[in-house]
């Protein structure tokens, strides 16, 4: 088992450059047994690692310029891995690394009881503008058995190990976000790679590649119904991980950002008003409405939000 110290980097060192033959190495060291893997296992480690290659190619294996039109799930030309860094190795914001410990959980917006595969598919619909991919599909399975195998990984991780390596925390800003001033810092801060336009940079060598740097906005962009379309969420991510490789925003500028991006066009998803039954479980930031309040959908965009969770506060002690 991997000690506290050098463990995480080892363990996430040896799933991305290695493959998947040492993924279930590692996975069988977690988990007590010192033999070597034995070769029933393997086609385990097969569909893992097909999971990972999906994560990390989605534009190239499942998107709309792949040959088959059976695997056209992905209606954009994001990657998994363009939102879940490192395939959902990195710690922090938007992990894959504690997914199995998530669920099967109750998710407000759908109104049901939810597992892995369920959660793939909101973002594939979502994040990913496309289409539900089968449960019983060997892309399904892949993706499924590749997201388990990071939970066994993990706990082999310390939790303080963990810890040191989350990107800093992101306090929301009391007031409006500004989009003049968000637009600016993209062109200022971003634009390089995500171009003026917003709309990233297409693989030139080889267009079904999708993107080496992905759009924000645009037909290629995840639609409006995603998580990332939330302005919170969005600034999250953006303060933890962005600009790629040299994060160094504030909150401040992060939350102008968020809204800039936000506030230009996507792609739609239909039938978005019966999303969370039960409205007062909406997020507050959610792009979207009805909400169980009066306050404009201007307000859930772009805040200021601290009058709406006093709001939801009073509601909840009412109770
Ligand atoms: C545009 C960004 C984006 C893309 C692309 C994306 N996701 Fe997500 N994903 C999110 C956000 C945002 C969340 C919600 C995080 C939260 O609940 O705070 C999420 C959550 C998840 C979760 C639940 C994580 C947990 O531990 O609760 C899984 C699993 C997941 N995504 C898998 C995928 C898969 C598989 C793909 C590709 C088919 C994908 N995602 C594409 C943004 C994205
Ligand atoms: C050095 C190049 C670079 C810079 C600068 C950069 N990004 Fe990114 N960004 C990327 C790459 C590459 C990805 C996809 C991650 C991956 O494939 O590993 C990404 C992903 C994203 C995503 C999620 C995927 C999507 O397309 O929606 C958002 C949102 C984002 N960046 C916002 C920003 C913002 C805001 C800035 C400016 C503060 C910024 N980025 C600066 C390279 C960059």
């Amino acid at each position: 088992m991997p000690n506290e110290r050098g463990g995480m980097t080892a363990v996430v060192l040896a799933c991305c450059a290695l493959g998947a033959l040492t993924v279930a190495g590692t996975l069988a060291l977690s988990r007590g047994h010192l033999t070597a893997t034995p070769s029933s296992s393997l086609p385990t480690i097969a569909t893992e690692e097909y999971g990972r290659r999906l994560i990390m190619q989605t534009s190239e294996l499942l998107g709309p310029d792949v040959a088959d039109p059976n695997l056209r799930y992905n209606g954009s030309r994001l990657n998994c891995a363009s939102c879940h860094l490192g395939a959902g190795t990195e710690q922090g914001t938007l992990t894959l690394m504690l997914t199995t410990e998530h669920y099967p959980r109750f998710s407000a917006r759908s109104g049901v009881k939810t597992d892995i595969e369920d959660r793939v598919n909101e973002c594939m619909t979502r994040s990913m503008n496309g289409r539900a991919v089968p449960r019983t599909s060997p892309e399904m399975i892949a993706m499924a058995a590749y997201i388990r195998s990071l939970g066994g990984i993990n706990q082999a991780v310390g939790a303080s190990q963990r810890k040191a390596h989350e990107p800093a925390g992101f306090k929301t800003p009391n007031r409006a976000a500004d989009l003049n001033v968000g637009k600016k810092t993209f062109e200022e801060r971003c634009s390089a790679c995500h171009g003026m336009n917003g709309l990233g940079l297409r693989a030139s060598t080889d267009a079904k590649r999708g993107y080496v740097f992905p759009p924000l906005w645009g037909p290629d962009s995840f639609n409006d119904g995603a998580g990332m379309h939330r302005v919170l969420t969005a600034a999250k991510f953006i303060k933890a991980r962005m600009p790629l490789g040299m994060p160094d925003l504030n909150d401040d500028q992060a939350f102008d950002l968020a809204a800039f991006i936000n506030s230009q066009p996507r792609p739609e998803m239909p039938n978005l008003e019966q999303d969370y039954p039960d409205r007062k479980a909406k997020p507050i930031d959610n792009g979207y409405g009805p909400f169980a309040d009066s306050f404009p959908l201007k307000q859930h965009q772009y805040g200021p939000f601290a009058p709406i969770e006093a709001f939801y506060k009073q509601k909840k002690a009412a109770k």
